[in-house]
Parts: structure tokens; C-alpha cells; sequence
């Protein structure tokens, strides 16, 4: 009879053990489960940043635009304030240029004298299509995308210039 007890005790833990086990198992893997079948966060509409009124700006000459952006860091969303140099190239066209330089990273200005970006740090120098004209910046401006709608100039992410 004792053993008979001892042996239901005996299943008893082992059914135990192994539900605690299953219960462990499901709360560490469905959330690297998810993590590894959900797709990654595409691209929204909502990404776009209205940064500019394009009937303010005048044709050829670049302006400075301040914008807050939202960037996910890691599980955070911080909101932060950029910069870009917008040129409207023509009526409907318009470019947008990181204002960090390529070089080391300092900010760009447009000298509208001689009508280039000019970097105060080593001194090189863009021409109004980012390309590089002088020092030693390894290549032209990056750019942002940017999107016309209706008059709102919206950008988007900033793509790394190639070399040269
Ligand atoms: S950081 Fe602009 S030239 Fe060096």
C-alpha cells in the first residue's frame, strides 16, 4: 500500500515538473516565435515628413529646413530635430540634402556668394547639386528622398551618396 502511494506521489511530481516545463517553454518561445515570423516594419505613409511649403521657395536657391522626426531606438521612439538643405530645382522638382558633411561630419552652410555648400571644418566645398568641388570630403551630399504633394515637400530617409 505504502508503495503504491509513493508511486501516485511520484507520478504526481513528474506530471508537475513537466507542466512547469511546458508553461517555461511557452513564455520564452512564443515571443521569439513571434519575433522571428511577424515581417519587418515596412515603410508608411506616416514616415514621410512634411518639411516644406513648396510655393515658399524660390527656384535654385537653397533653404535650410528645421523638422522634427520620430526615430525608433530599439524599442523606443525618440522625437528629434533635423536639418535639411531643400533646392526646388523646378517647379515640381525639388532635391534635399543632408547638411552633414562627408568628410568628418560637420554641417554644411550655403555661401550664397559663390553659390556652393561650404564646410567650415577642413573647408571643402559642394557645388548647388552636392557634388564635391573642393577638399577633402570623399563624395557629394547624401540626399533625401523626397516626395512632392500638391505643395507640401515631404522627405524621407536619407540615402548615402557613392563615392566619387
Ligand atoms: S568635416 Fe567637412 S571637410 Fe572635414
Amino acid at each position: 500500500m505504502a508503495e503504491e502511494t509513493l508511486e501516485k506521489r511520484r507520478g504526481f511530481l513528474v506530471g508537475s515538473i513537466a507542466a512547469m516545463m511546458g508553461t517555461i517553454s511557452a513564455a520564452l518561445g512564443l515571443p521569439a516565435l513571434g519575433y522571428l515570423l511577424v515581417p519587418g516594419r515596412e515603410k508608411k505613409k506616416s514616415d514621410w515628413i512634411e518639411a516644406a511649403d513648396l510655393s515658399k521657395l524660390m527656384v535654385n536657391q537653397p533653404e535650410q529646413i528645421i523638422f522634427n522626426r520620430v526615430r525608433r531606438d530599439g524599442w523606443k521612439l525618440v522625437t528629434e530635430k533635423a536639418a535639411a538643405w531643400v533646392v526646388k530645382t523646378g517647379e515640381q522638382q525639388v532635391v534635399a540634402f543632408s547638411p552633414v558633411c562627408t568628410h568628418l561630419g560637420c554641417a554644411v552652410s550655403w555661401n550664397s556668394g559663390d553659390k556652393t555648400f561650404a564646410c567650415p571644418c577642413h573647408t571643402s566645398s559642394f557645388s548647388p547639386d552636392g557634388k564635391v568641388i573642393a577638399g577633402p570630403a570623399p563624395r557629394p551630399l547624401d540626399r533625401f528622398d523626397v516626395r512632392v504633394d500638391g505643395i507640401k515637400v515631404m522627405l524621407g530617409d536619407v540615402k548615402k551618396s557613392a563615392e566619387g
